[in-house]
């Protein structure tokens, strides 16, 4: 298949668009059935219930890059999550088996907000301003020509369960973090860690500029200004307004949030985190939850013993998640069957090679939370 042809979004066929969405989901476990272990199929804990239903494993976004390097059996990974996410489990997975993403316009609003060239331009100004004493870290929400640069430079990549782990190893290896692409969890794990506002910058890609009043002897982070356009939309007031209704209500929220919410918060962890913290809970509490709306539902569906709601009641779900629906993944599975798999999400060789040594780094730091 040409990679023109990979990247058209072709438009969902007429024969599954008439489908009622009982048959595409009994069709969907056919094929599920006569693909058997030929077929593994992550998905990422904010995915619809229409889709997370068929996963073969459920998780976050370590998790999820944990069991797409595992299983080694699968031809074909068809991964219920957004681009970056399908990138990291081809990077991880072997030469022959293929990862195919449902929607190729589930993209990532944050991973989107830095690209390679970007980073390249920044990382030239910051040496010329600070000299060799930064090592680049990326969130795994970022493409993987970013995850190979940070592999290039001896950085590593995280995710929002081992963050704090990974910029403490990297304070062993240099002075300064360059940290892409998610401000906000930046910011909020280095200040968790004690390092405080005062010693953070932030690169501003589109002025191509550090906003920085400061001596630039003491900056320890530069935090990329990018950010998750779901997460930041929690806000200061959301919790003063869930508080004055209802002051035993717990608000748990995840480190994608700005600061102000995050330092506000009761609690504030990765996906897994607020999954765990919320389970373990009494009968009877009540959480007010900053996270993605599909996530939200479910934990508010299935654990009914407590009351969990959003800390924003007017939020919507994230977007590009969204775009894997039902009749996305059967169309994706219909295209395994028949022979001609679709929407393929192959990263260049020389970028696999190198974004690899960043995800390996990563998994090696023992993770804390
Ligand atoms: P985690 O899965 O690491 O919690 O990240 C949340 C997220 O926004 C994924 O896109
Ligand atoms: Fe990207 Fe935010 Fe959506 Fe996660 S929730 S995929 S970070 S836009």
């Amino acid at each position: 298949m040409n990679v023109l042809e990979n990247f058209h979004v072709h438009s969902l066929p007429e024969s599954i668009r008439a489908l009622s969405r009982e048959a595409m989901e009994a069709r969907v476990w056919e094929i599920k059935k006569e693909l058997g272990s030929r077929l593994f199929m992550p998905g990422h804990y904010y995915q619809k219930d229409e889709v997370i239903q068929f996963a073969d494993a459920t998780g976050d976004s370590l998790q999820l890059a944990k069991a797409a390097a595992a299983n080694k059996e699968a031809e074909h990974i068809v991964f219920c999550g957004v681009h970056f996410m399908a990138e990291t489990a081809d990077i991880l997975s072997d030469h022959d088996q293929t990862v195919l993403l449902p929607d190729l316009r589930a993209g990532c609003s944050m991973a989107d907000m830095a690209d390679i060239h970007q980073v390249e331009k920044a990382w030239e100004a910051l040496q010329q301003e600070l000299g060799d004493t930064i090592i680049p870290l990326t969130y795994v929400n970022s493409t993987a020509a970013i995850k190979a640069f940070c592999g290039e430079h001896d950085g590593a990549t995280l995710t929002s369960s081992n963050a704090r782990a990974l910029l403490e190893w990297a304070f062993t290896k240099k002075e300064r973090i360059l940290f892409l692409p998610d401000q906000h969890l930046g910011r909020n794990t280095a200040y968790q860690m004690g390092i405080p506002l005062a010693d953070m910058a932030v690169w501003d890609p589109i002025q191509e500029k550090l906003e920085w009043g400061g001596d630039p002897e003491n900056i320890r982070m530069i935090l990329w200004k990018g950010h998750c356009s779901v997460h930041e939309k929690f806000t200061l007031d959301n919790i003063r307004e869930v508080r004055r209704r209802d002051p035993d209500v717990n608000v748990i929220v995840h480190p994608e949030c700005t600061f102000d919410v995050v330092d506000a918060a009761d609690q504030a962890g990765s996906t897994s985190f607020i999954i765990d913290a919320i389970q373990k809970a009494p009968a009877g509490s009540k959480w007010a939850v900053g996270t993605e709306m599909n996530l939200v539902n479910r934990l508010a569906a299935t654990m009914t013993d407590k009351t969990v709601f959003s800390l924003n009641p007017n939020m919507c779900p994230c977007l590009t998640m969204n775009r894997i629906d039902l009749a996305h993944l059967l169309w994706s599975l219909e295209s395994i069957r028949d022979g001609h798999p679709h929407h393929i999400i192959r990263v260049p060789e020389d970028v696999k090679e190198q974004s690899l040594l960043a995800i390996e780094r990563m998994f090696a730091v023992p993770k804390e939370t």
